[in-house]
């Protein structure tokens, strides 16, 4: 599956995977030089000499993009699972000091090395389901020292193992415990981003992207137009939680100021469909947080697709909503929760999750050009990958030219 085609895809151009029956790559220094039938590619002269790899007729596609996930967090919460399980909602935990404070609680404490070791070994699982590329927010520190510790990470991650790594900056996750309970504590927080966070992250590129939680419980559309626009001055490009819990305007605010993508969207009305499908901003859809808090309500996949949304799918990855490491796993979800068809469900998680991450030149699809990020499934037909859920059928995952992930027979 090459995904061929170029540009962000919306409705029925979501269906197109450029599927070659038989058909190879060559790489060269970790760029894809060809790609086409094998007979094609075996051709080529340049093709006689270089190693190969016989992946034995099972289905190759472009490596997952992951676009939205919370890697670095010292632990689960899994105390929270026994009581939302109870009847707690996750709004409920949350308003008593759970939820991302507690998350917060404990990324404080833990040391840079502990977080580290615990996000290579999560990076290490992305690799195994076959995702080649992740954005890692940071969020869960709050405090200068903490947020930077986070950002620092990603940094260090990114050069020390073979995924690559967007940065995003979340500061503005929630107001957090210090800030609370006093007049004007939210404003002082955001000016605590804007005057301490902003200028270091800016300086030292320590983030691509700049994030708000902009919820009922987190930040309002006028706070988060606020950071945002001070993360833009910095150079930080926008992205938005919308839409997740309430409805509360920010889909609008991501399309009016232009953000890569606008993420969640269960709570979407009509108007909001409509002006994502005539908008840039990827609309990113996140079902394992549905499936997770055992909601029922998931965002109107097949409304955006029809308005012609650039609609995107990422795991979210993080210890409150969403603690998977498997886009094979949101892939099922799409299809069977959201109705998208398995072909939509993976032109979504690569050519148009690395649109939202400006990375659209360099990743998402197997073309002449870009790096070499290709995952290679165990299964007879591309269907097959969301039609297996819960079970890891990747066989083989290679990053900019070298295989990273094996399965153990191989
Ligand atoms: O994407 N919605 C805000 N942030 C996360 C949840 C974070 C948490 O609960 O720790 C999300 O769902
Ligand atoms: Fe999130």
């Amino acid at each position: 599956m090459t995904l061929r085609g170029g540009g962000a895809r919306r409705g029925d151009s979501l269906s197109n995977l450029g599927l070659i029956e038989d058909g190879a790559v060559l790489v060269r220094d970790g760029v894809i030089a060809a790609a086409g039938t094998r007979a094609e590619v075996e051709k080529l002269s340049e093709a006689r000499g270089a190693e190969k790899i016989d992946l034995g007729g099972r289905v190759a596609l472009p490596g997952f993009v992951d676009s939205h996930t919370h890697l670095v967090h010292a632990a689960s919460r899994a105390e929270e699972y026994d009581l939302r399980i109870a009847g707690a909602s996750y709004e409920e935990i949350a308003r008593k000091g759970g939820g991302i404070l507690n998350s917060v609680k404990k990324l404080r404490a833990a040391t840079a090395e502990s977080l580290k070791k615990r996000a290579a070994a999560a990076l290490k699982r992305f690799a195994s389901g076959g995702t080649t590329t992740v954005e890692a927010k940071s969020g869960y520190g709050l405090d200068v020292a903490s947020e930077l510790k986070i950002l620092r990470l990603h940094k260090e991650l990114a050069a020390e193992q073979p995924l690559e790594i967007v940065s995003t900056f979340l500061g503005a996750h929630v107001v957090p415990a210090e800030y609370r309970g006093k007049t004007g504590g939210a404003e002082r927080y955001i000016q605590l981003i804007e005057q301490n966070l902003l200028p270091e992250i800016g300086e030292s590129r320590l983030a691509e992207f700049c994030d708000v939680f902009c919820d009922r419980g987190a930040f309002s559309v006028v706070q988060s137009k606020r950071v945002l626009q001070a993360g833009r001055q910095w150079g930080l490009a926008p992205r938005l939680h919308a839409e997740q819990l309430s409805r509360t305007g920010a889909a609008r605010l991501a399309i009016l100021m232009r953000a890569a993508s606008c993420d969640h969207l269960e709570q979407v009305n009509k108007g909001d469909i409509e002006a994502l499908g005539k908008s840039e901003t990827v609309a990113t859809l996140l079902p394992g947080c549905d499936f997770h808090l055992g909601l029922k309500q998931y965002a109107p996949a097949r409304a955006l697709i029809e308005a012609g949304a650039i609609v995107s799918l990422a795991t979210d990855y993080n210890p409150g909503t969403s603690p998977t490491l498997s886009m094979p796993m949101i892939l099922s979800l799409a299809c069977s929760q959201l109705r998208m068809t398995p072909a939509e469900a993976i032109t979504a998680a690569t050519v148009n999750a690395a649109y939202s991450l400006r990375r659209e030149k360099s990743i998402g699809s197997l073309e002449v050009g870009k790096q070499a990020d290709i995952a290679v499934f165990e299964v007879a037909e591309y269907r097959e990958i969301p039609y297996y859920f819960g079970v890891n059928h990747c066989w083989m995952t290679v990053k900019r030219g070298r295989v990273i992930h094996a399965a153990e027979q191989v």
